[in-house]
């Protein structure tokens, strides 16, 4: 029905009555009393109603099947404290406990919060129809705070956003709560996101006034019970702009003041504020530089202000200027690194998983591993800004998994990503993760059906970032769509694959940044700006009747000097450099010859064909799963992929016809000529 999509993950679709599930929700036993125990009784009771058309019964303990119940003394005698102490104060345990001829499920947690998210899980396994493990479920997330960042304007424009407005509706908050909200609050919680950056970090200072705090507050009133808490993004220049001082100078004692105010006013309305986070001096957005101070004594500005609440600053490292006549991809590397241990506890430096901008591929920001006493955050991209938009299937969740798992070597051998963020490598209690949404007024909420599962994979790694795509696909298709074995491995199968094709069809061997100026859609590899050498794309490509590609070695900006030198050694060298990383850093000859035994024109050429290919195979794959699902989203899709196809065969049309140019090479066999 035309509501499937507004569903998400949370589809309770109806599944077998056979099973033994349907009894158990005849049984409930759910201890407590607070909002979170309040929406735990209600998500039983829609998942009870979608799966079986009854309801969830409540009973007393000794009666009920299912017990989801905080640790005590009770509890103590079926799970054992090892497990209780393991989970902190965000993680559960179900176990299933047989005695005689009865089963009894167990969820537990420290929390109210775990109750949810074991409840969440054990839903989850119930409409996937798969077994809980024979030892029980132990799961705590490895990350603290995973969030969502929304580039949402106060307007109802989303920057980067493609699929529809914001959904936060400004003009009738607070006092109209939209069911909207309790949905999205609903739906994250379901994957363990806990918190949310409600506007964008182009920041309007307005956000940061009464008028406003009383509907942000209105919003982080819906979104507690689940768990999540709210951050706002800080202007600069706030204290100029709405406090009528004439200078946000981050030492000057008057401007320290009225941060603290203004903390404190905050707090006042939103007693659980998570903390701000904040783009300075990058883009034309004001900061510290504008007065001559470190990017670390602009941060402890707002540490020191929100440090009394509890709250954090999440200061983005995504600093850089256009005058600078450095490549781009080493500015905030340069900056940061002397700064690294200089900033409060309370802080925590939010890194871009890649040193440009989010491209289709980018290797691991060298500030992963680079800086070792600050802790670092990493900020995916959920959104497709380069990734062909709302229309363009890609399962982002390799992308992720690929940066996670890279191994910096900064301690060694095993130093992966995932390590980093997770504060392991470098002891680090400060430990979060950002997601850039793609969520919009759209019914089905991020435009493209195959999008909703980048929000849902973005989610599973944040909770763990070492859990695998496979897995994470699988989940998803099965619980948004259906059971059907053909279709989930079939179309999983086609998720996994969609990330590279994407990678073929845009920016292969490491190419970035040749999409059109400015909207990033479609391919643009000619000179379109001639005001910002950095933003011209030619800069990024490099292409000459020689080669193509971008020289970060000795030879050319050094970037690769940024690197553990276990890496920017093997990177530096063409023959060694991962392929997929080849002309991000080198500038090779058109008749380099690569692995496949290829020159490099000819497989710069049959990768774009093969990513066309793909596009067109998965037309196919998609038409031989018509009545497996719902006609609606059958049909949105079909179409949607239908673009994609004809857009891959632009983007190669485009690219190869325009570096045809400069090598001056004739396309080899199985690359179609462009008619
Ligand atoms: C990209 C994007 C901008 C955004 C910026 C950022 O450059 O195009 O719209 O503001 O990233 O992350 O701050």
């Amino acid at each position: 029905s035309a509501n499937d999509g507004y569903k998400l993950w949370l589809q309770y679709y109806s599944i077998p009555d056979d099973s033994e599930s349907r009894s158990h929700f005849g049984s409930i036993h759910v201890s407590g009393n607070s909002p979170t125990i309040e929406a735990i009784k209600q998500e039983l009771d829609l998942a009870a109603n979608g799966f079986f058309g009854t309801q969830a019964i409540m009973k007393e303990a000794d009666e009920a099947s299912i017990i989801i119940k905080k640790h005590d003394k009770e509890i103590a005698n079926v799970i054992s404290k090892k497990d209780i102490n393991s989970i902190g104060d965000q993680g559960f345990v179900i176990k299933t406990i047989k005695s005689g001829s009865q089963t009894k499920i167990y969820i537990t947690a420290n929390s109210d919060l775990g109750l949810l998210y074991g409840t969440f899980k054990w839903l989850q396994y119930v409409q996937k129809g798969d077994m809980l493990p024979e030892d029980g479920l132990v799961q705590s997330p490895k990350i603290e705070r995973r969030i969502l960042n929304h580039w949402d304007n106060l307007d109802r424009t989303v920057e980067r956003g493609y699929s529809g407005f914001s959904i936060w509706n400004w003009h009738r908050l607070p006092r109209h709560i939209d069911q909207q909200y309790l949905d999205y609050a609903r739906a994250n919680a379901a994957i363990g996101i806990n918190g949310t950056v409600v506007t964008n970090v182009n920041a309007n200072s307005l956000v940061l006034t009464e008028e406003y705090l009383e509907k942000v507050a209105a919003l982080a009133d819906v979104f507690r019970p689940y768990g999540i808490k709210t951050y706002l993004t800080a202007r600069f220049s706030s204290p100029i702009e709405i406090g009528k001082l004439n200078t946000a100078d981050p030492l000057d004692p008057d401007v320290q003041k009225w941060w603290a105010d203004k903390a404190e006013e905050i707090y006042r309305h939103i007693p659980d504020f998570g903390g701000f986070l904040v783009k300075a001096d990058s883009e034309g957005q004001p900061g510290p530089h504008n007065y001559k101070r470190s990017q670390a004594e602009g941060a402890n500005l707002l540490a020191d202000a929100l440090k009394p609440h509890g709250g954090i600053v999440m200061w983005r490292a995504f600093v850089y200027s256009e005058e600078s006549p450095d490549d781009r991809a080493k500015q905030a590397y340069n900056e940061f690194k002397p700064l690294d241990g200089k900033f409060r506890d309370n802080v925590i430096v939010q890194v871009k998983n890649g040193a440009i901008d989010f491209q289709p591929r980018e290797p691991f920001h060298p500030m992963f591993g680079g800086l070792t006493q600050t802790p670092l955050m990493m900020e995916f991209q959920i959104t497709q800004e380069y990734l062909g938009h709302d229309t363009h299937m890609a399962f982002l969740s390799n992308m992720y998994e690929e940066v996670l798992q890279t191994d910096t070597h900064a301690k060694g051998e095993g130093s992966t990503v995932s390590k980093i963020i997770s504060g392991n490598l470098h002891d680090h209690d400060l430990t979060a993760i950002a997601g850039v949404a793609n969520i919009g007024t759209d019914r089905n909420w991020t435009g493209n059906h195959f999008h909703q599962a980048n929000w849902y994979s973005y989610g599973r790694l944040a909770w763990d970032p070492d859990e695998s795509s496979d897995i994470i696909a699988k989940d998803w298709l099965e619980l948004t769509f259906t059971r059907d074995e053909t279709f989930v491995s079939k179309i999983q199968k086609m998720m996994l694959d969609s990330h590279q094709m994407v990678v073929n069809y845009m920016t292969p061997l490491g190419l970035h940044h040749i999409m059109a100026w400015n909207h990033h859609y479609g391919p643009g590899p000619w000179i379109t700006d001639k005001h910002r050498d950095d933003w011209t794309s030619t800069y990024y490509h490099q292409a000459s009747s020689y080669g193509i590609g971008f020289d970060r070695t000795a030879s050319g900006s050094n970037a690769l000097s940024q690197y553990h030198p276990h890496l920017s050694e093997k990177w530096s060298d063409k023959s060694s450099v991962p392929e997929k990383y080849l002309l991000w850093f080198h500038h090779v000859a058109w008749d380099h010859t690569l692995s496949s035994g290829r020159i490099l024109w000819d497989e710069l050429a049959l990768r774009y064909q093969k990513g066309v290919n793909e596009a067109r195979n998965n037309i196919e794959t998609w038409q031989e799963m018509e009545g497996k699902i719902d006609q609606e989203r059958f049909k949105h899709i079909a179409s949607f992929l239908k673009i994609q196809a004809e857009e891959a065969e632009w983007w190669k049309n485009a690219c190869l016809l325009y570096f045809q140019q400069f090598s001056q090479k004739p396309f080899p066999d199985g690359v179609e000529e462009p008619e």
